[in-house]
């Protein structure tokens, strides 16, 4: 049999494997990826691996790999579970078998702990997601129209993409794979996720953190204009962890931030991996030993 992808329909997800400090290996929500994947499969009309078989593949793929995670601090084993259709049609129409594979790879910690913050650049031409679409999803189809706004961006020196919402403009969603937050004073506030705006796992446990400390979080429209007034801006995600922000440049003016130490996205980025590599305890059963 001929046997081809005719790529219609795809997702991805991304989650690390890494080292806590007592050199077990962890994995931090791992079944929110699960749950995520299988929520995209029934927006993108594909079959997909049950939360169970997702967790398995996961296992299996870092058990075989386990000599590839580094050792605590120094990185982690990062990994693209991928679901697609797949099978011999070339129809419009959904593909009659679907594949699932892990794919991983040791990867360094993205940014050092108190260097480089992100330079973004708000994007108005190029929209990420609209209404009614795919951009609560981790489809595939969702990365590939980005990526020139991204080029442009970071041949002017930037860092990322801020996007604006498709339909007014006027009010900022996320960055291209990372969501984002604003500080001013005791409250912080994120884009709700309202179709658009892919509800990052990172982004679930940081609000949940941010409420216990007794920080007012409100997740609503956020107009562009409201980031002149804060005074610290993180990005969150899988690969990132939590980003500060250092700058956002909006229509050629470039507002800047406070980044170091003291700051409230230095104390959430801190319970956030003191959770994840042990040294906090996890009241809240978000880690996974896999042995
Ligand atoms: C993956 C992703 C995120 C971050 O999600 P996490 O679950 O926190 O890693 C945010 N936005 C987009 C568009 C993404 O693809
Ligand atoms: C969600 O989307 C609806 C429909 O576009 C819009 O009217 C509403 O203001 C949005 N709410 C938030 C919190 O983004
Ligand atoms: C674990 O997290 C704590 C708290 O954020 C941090 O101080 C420590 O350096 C981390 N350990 C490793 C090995 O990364």
């Amino acid at each position: 049999m001929i046997f081809f992808w005719w790529m219609l329909q795809g997702l991805i997800e991304g989650m690390k494997a890494y080292r806590g400090e007592d050199g077990r290996v962890l994995m931090f929500r791992p079944e929110l990826n699960a749950m995520r994947m299988k929520n995209g499969a029934e927006r993108m009309c594909m079959h997909s691996p049950s939360v169970q078989q997702f967790m398995e593949g996961v296992k299996q793929t870092v058990l075989a790999n386990k000599r590839w995670v580094p050792p605590p601090g120094k990185g982690s084993l990062y990994l693209r579970p991928l679901l697609f259709g797949s099978g011999a049609s070339l129809g419009v129409s959904a593909a009659s078998e679907y594949t699932f594979v892990v794919f991983g790879s040791p990867v360094q910690n993205y940014f050092k702990e108190g260097t480089a913050a992100l330079n973004l650049y708000v994007e108005e031409v190029i929209p990420r997601a609209y209404i009614g679409g795919t951009g609560a999803v981790k489809a595939i189809s969702n990365y590939g129209p980005v990526l020139d706004a991204m080029r442009r961006a970071k041949a002017r020196g930037f860092s990322d993409v801020l996007y604006l919402d498709a339909e007014t403009k006027k009010n900022i969603e996320e960055v291209s794979a990372a969501n984002i937050f604003l500080v001013k004073g005791n409250t912080i506030v994120t884009p709700a996720t309202n179709g658009t705006i892919l509800r990052g796992i990172i982004r679930e446990s940081v609000i949940e953190i941010a409420l216990d400390l007794g920080y007012k979080v409100e997740e609503r429209v956020v107009p562009v204009e409201e980031m002149k007034e804060a005074e610290e801006v993180f990005c969150t995600g899988t690969a990132a962890g939590i980003a500060s922000v250092g700058s956002i440049t909006f229509q050629n003016i470039r507002t800047e931030y406070k980044v170091g130490d003291g700051l409230v996205t230095q104390q959430l980025r801190s319970i956030l991996v003191g959770i994840q590599n042990g040294s906090i305890q996890d009241t809240k059963g978000w880690v996974l030993e896999i042995d």
